[in-house]
């Protein structure tokens, strides 16, 4: 379906412009400034692409990383930069995953791309660079209609699966149907109790309690992640909870204003709770540049969401794949330029406040 010719980056890019025009202008920096595109859909209109209502948590994921700057070290032996990453004994080219995002048909229309296709894009496309898709969850989604896990499925499993804060008993049925399919690892977003979508389409959401959480984690024998964590509170109930992974997120600024950059709210979790339990992070993440200061800051790895988008829009399984190969040639740029042989090598150290 796609021609050789689209080979970088911008190829991609420049497809997916043209085919969200009016949703997503593929900005340079997509940032959630307010004259963005994407941010003329909030205040009671469709979210599309964009954050919620001012935009301020979308801006101020991306504000919070650049309040920090790589330090370079240069005067040493040269080095190739290690990327590569274990995550819950599977072996990864590098530290970055695709985001669970779901969805992303009802604001373009199956002309610009259909669910199934956006999720195989992602799940196929990140599994040839040697990364790991995870898939969401929203309104269209049913145990009858699981787009994510039939993706996950077709990649033998090579994926997770992130489920909304549903009632219980329906989690736990997309966790049983998951771990048929021998999902690496499920999990929920709670920060999607404050989802519009779900709510205005008659699929309850709910905020949920340890004693929610520990009846999840007993259900499966498949790792739990609890993705949506913003203040130290909720990743030591998490923790207590039997969680495995946390994800540091405000979920790209989409289910309440006004909250702070995951940057900024990342290091006093990491304070408390490194080694006890998986901390990754997302938001405003664009390049290796980017995921190199979350690491330092100290993040296991992170995810990259609406990127993935662009990439699935503009070229399928091989735009991803693409994406996902940038991102990895700027982390080894990154690495090298502040002298980290390996991931065990970034800390605090390698940044400029
Ligand atoms: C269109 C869209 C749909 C999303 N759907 C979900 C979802 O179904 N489940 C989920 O856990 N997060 C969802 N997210 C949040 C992402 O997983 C991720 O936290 C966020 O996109 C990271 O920020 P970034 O887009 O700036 O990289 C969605 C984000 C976008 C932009």
């Amino acid at each position: 379906m796609y021609t050789t010719e689209i080979k970088t980056v911008e190829d991609v890019r420049n497809i997916a412009r043209e085919k969200l025009k009016g949703i997503c202008g593929v900005y340079k920096d997509c940032d959630g400034d307010t004259r963005r595109l994407c941010q003329g859909q909030s205040y009671g209109r469709a979210l599309g692409i964009g954050g919620i209502g001012s935009g301020a948590s979308f801006n101020n994921n991306f504000l919070a990383l650049r309040k920090y700057n790589l330090k370079m070290k240069l005067v040493e032996e040269d080095f190739t930069p290690d990327t590569s990453y274990n995550f819950f004994g599977k072996d990864l080219s590098m530290p970055v995953m695709a985001a669970s995002v779901a969805g992303v048909n009802s604001f373009g229309g199956d002309s610009v791309i259909t669910e199934q296709e956006f999720c195989r894009s992602v799940v196929l496309g990140c599994k040839a660079a040697g990364s790991l898709g995870w898939r969401g969850d929203t309104y269209t989604y049913s145990l009858e209609k699981s787009y994510g896990i039939n993706a996950i499925a077709e990649a033998n499993g090579f994926g997770v699966k992130i489920v909304k804060p549903r009632e219980q008993e329906t989690i736990i049925k997309f966790f049983k149907k998951a771990e048929d399919i021998r999902c690496i690892a499920v999990g929920i977003d709670t920060d999607g109790c404050g989802s519009y979508a779900m709510n205005t389409h008659n699929k309850p959401v709910f905020k949920k309690s340890v004693e929610d959480i520990k009846e999840l984690v007993s259900a499966t024998n498949l790792p739990v992640i609890i993705k949506g964590v913003m203040c130290v509170e909720d990743a030591l109930k998490a923790k207590e909870s039997g969680a495995a992974a946390i994800v540091v997120s405000n979920h790209g600024g989409r289910v309440l204003d006004h909250t702070s950059g995951t940057a900024d709210v990342l290091q006093p979790i990491v304070k408390e709770l490194k080694g006890k339990i998986k901390i990754l992070v997302d938001g405003g993440i664009r390049n290796g540049y980017d995921v190199l200061k979350m690491l330092a800051l100290g993040a296991e790895s992170v995810l990259i969401g609406r990127d993935i988008i662009r990439a699935s829009v503009g070229a399928g399984i091989k735009g991803v794949q693409i994406h996902m190969e940038y991102m990895q040639k700027t982390i080894q740029k990154a690495m090298k330029m502040t002298n980290c042989k390996t991931l065990r090598d970034v800390s605090s150290g390698i940044l400029n406040y």
